[in-house]
């Protein structure tokens, strides 16, 4: 009795060794943590063929359990940080995001995070976290432009894609990304170009970093415009205030002086051509730069560089320029610049760094 029980413990002992065992194998898979924020992604409409719906209506647990083939590439969690159209996102939930993807990282709880997000203002998230985010492991944006409600919906598929670039070693070192529609983007290339078609993703000046199929990432290029030194944003409520002002033929600077007497802290002008304004916004701006306001010019156009002393002296006028980034971007990084310092000069160094 005695042997046939020593027996039964023995295998018993057995199965729990290999089932340990077959665990700690499970375990060797990346791990991947999903921040949803909603988006359209996350969005519901009454009809599949018709467009009407709303953003943000679905929460992080149905969105990965409609994605079980995520398993096949890595242990998957959700977190809800919000759940909204991106056209309402904001700089508290951006302060959110990149503290929790800091925590994720330096508490070594996951290998990589991917982040559910609307695409309207993705590529601003995108570049704010670039900027912010402490850790070469992979930090991956997605959404959709169709909501899961759809009949053909990409919210899925570009879920499983996302989560592959994720957990895929290629990835370290590649900066924050977008990966949509079969390609990944750097983040502080990436712009949405159209307003409902599914390519909607693009970097104009430079095109996607790497492209997805199969199940595989592959990478082609990187950016060299990545910081070193990340901004710091631990403890900080908000920030500087920095307003965008569009330019126009025989726009009136009336936007320019409003935004000078509420007092913001920086003016990103997005200008015609390279940058450029008409006399009276020259004079506003000029007016707003001698009170101690930084004026960045930027362009309109969408693709490009702007460029110092084309047109416009600014030495003399005391401006900066946006170099590549656009308007929406050059916001992002003087925002965080202002965090820092004052120094027209410090701040021009790091348009043309970043
Ligand atoms: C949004 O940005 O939240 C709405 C549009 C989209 O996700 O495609």
């Amino acid at each position: 009795m005695k042997k046939v029980l020593t027996l039964v413990v023995g295998i018993l002992l057995t199965f729990q060794v290999q089932a340990q065992s077959k665990n700690v194998e499970k375990n060797t898979q990346p791990r991947v943590i999903i921040l949803a924020t909603g988006g359209t992604i996350a969005g519901a409409g009454e009809s599949s063929t018709k467009a009407a719906y709303t953003a943000g209506q679905i929460g992080v647990e149905n969105l990965v359990n409609a994605v079980p083939q995520m398993k096949n590439f890595a242990q998957v969690k959700g977190e809800q940080i919000a759940q909204i159209g991106s056209q309402d996102m904001n700089i508290e939930t951006w302060l959110k995001l990149s503290n929790r993807i800091n925590e994720i990282f330096e508490k070594n709880e996951a290998d990589g995070v991917v982040i559910t997000h609307g695409t309207d203002t993705q590529e601003e998230t995108a570049y704010f976290l670039e900027l912010t985010v402490k850790s070469d492991k992979p930090v991956v944006l997605v959404g959709a432009m169709r909501p899961a409600t759809a009949m053909s919906q990409d919210g899925n598929r570009n879920l499983l894609d996302a989560v592959m670039v994720a957990s895929s070693p290629n990835s370290k070192g590649v900066g924050v990304v977008t990966a949509m529609n079969e390609a990944v983007f750097a983040a502080r290339d990436v712009t949405k170009t159209v307003t409902t078609n599914m390519a909607t993703f693009q970097s104009r000046n430079f095109g996607p970093i790497g492209l997805i199929y199969d199940g595989k990432v592959s990478y082609y290029y990187k950016t060299l415009r990545s910081p070193e030194q990340k901004f710091d944003i631990k403890g900080l409520k908000t920030l500087p205030e920095v307003e965008v002002v569009y330019g126009y033929a025989d726009a009136n600077p009336r936007a320019v002086k409003a935004a000078t007497k509420d007092g913001v802290a920086g003016i990103v002008y997005a200008g015609m051509g390279n940058g450029n304004f008409n006399a009276p916004v020259g004079e506003a701006l000029e007016a707003a730069s001698k009170q101690g306001i930084i004026v960045c010019r930027a362009a309109r156009a969408g693709a490009g560089r702007v460029t110092l002393f084309n047109e416009v002296d600014d030495q003399a006028l005391g401006f900066i320029v946006s170099d590549d980034l656009s308007p929406q971007k050059a916001r992002i990084l003087l925002m965080l610049a202002l965090t820092q310092t004052k120094d027209r000069q410090a701040i021009q160094d790091m348009f043309f760094k970043y």
